[in-house]
């Protein structure tokens, strides 16, 4: 679960993916979002920055704790209160309906168990609440899922235990999750939308 080395390099290996997009596809991510929202796996606090002021407040969830103390130290970026949980996705220290919105970045492949997660976020979403969500996926290209397949067990051990192959828009729909809006970018690999708490 913990991870040194990918925490301490991590904003670094990502940063040309960031300026090339990924960052203005986070802050599509968190555009308009309201309310009491949750963020899990959180990371090194990339999204930290970009949480909009529409939001009341930020909970961020993350297990790892040389992330988690990147993630401290990106507390004053934030524009609205932030409060950090050490945690497991799969299992959240919230009351049901806790919260208005939740938002997931390239962390579902991650997540040992992403349907549990999914479940767990659900739970404690009010009904009528939002998910927003931005992940890398398998892609529909049989070349490149090809592809992926083929280096996800050397991935997965360089990253953190990220499946590179994973086909999460199929996971999350069947989910309780209702998608409401889903764009694929990247030749397919990357996915973002909006799913409503049923
Ligand atoms: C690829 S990183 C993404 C971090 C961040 N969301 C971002 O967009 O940069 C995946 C994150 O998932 C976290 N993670 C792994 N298992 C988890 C779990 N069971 N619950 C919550 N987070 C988890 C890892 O510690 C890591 O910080």
């Amino acid at each position: 679960m913990n991870h040194p080395f990918l925490a301490r390099i991590y904003d670094t290996v990502l940063a040309p993916t960031e300026r090339a997009g990924v960052r203005d596809q986070r802050r599509r991510m968190m555009e308009g979002v309201t309310g009491k929202v949750l963020e899990i796996a959180a990371g090194t606090g990339l999204n930290v920055p970009l949480y909009p002021a529409t939001a009341d407040e930020v909970h961020a969830v993350e297990p790892d704790r040389h992330m988690l103390a990147r993630l401290v130290g990106r507390v004053k970026e934030s524009s609205v209160p932030l409060y950090l949980y050490q945690g497991d996705a799969q299992d959240l220290p919230f009351m049901d309906g806790t919260f208005d919105a939740a938002v997931i970045a390239f962390a579902l492949c991650t997540i040992p168990d992403p349907t549990r997660a999914l479940d767990e976020v659900h739970r404690v979403v009010r009904p009528g609440g939002i998910l927003r969500f931005l992940e890398h996926v398998r892609s529909r290209d049989d070349r490149t899922a090809r592809w992926q397949d083929r280096i996800n067990p050397l991935w997965g051990k360089m990253a953190g235990g990220c499946r590179l192959n994973q086909p999460t828009v199929e996971i999350l729909r069947a989910t309780k999750w209702e998608i409401d809006d889903l764009w694929r970018s990247g030749g397919g690999f990357v996915v973002a939308g909006q799913a409503f708490r049923t």
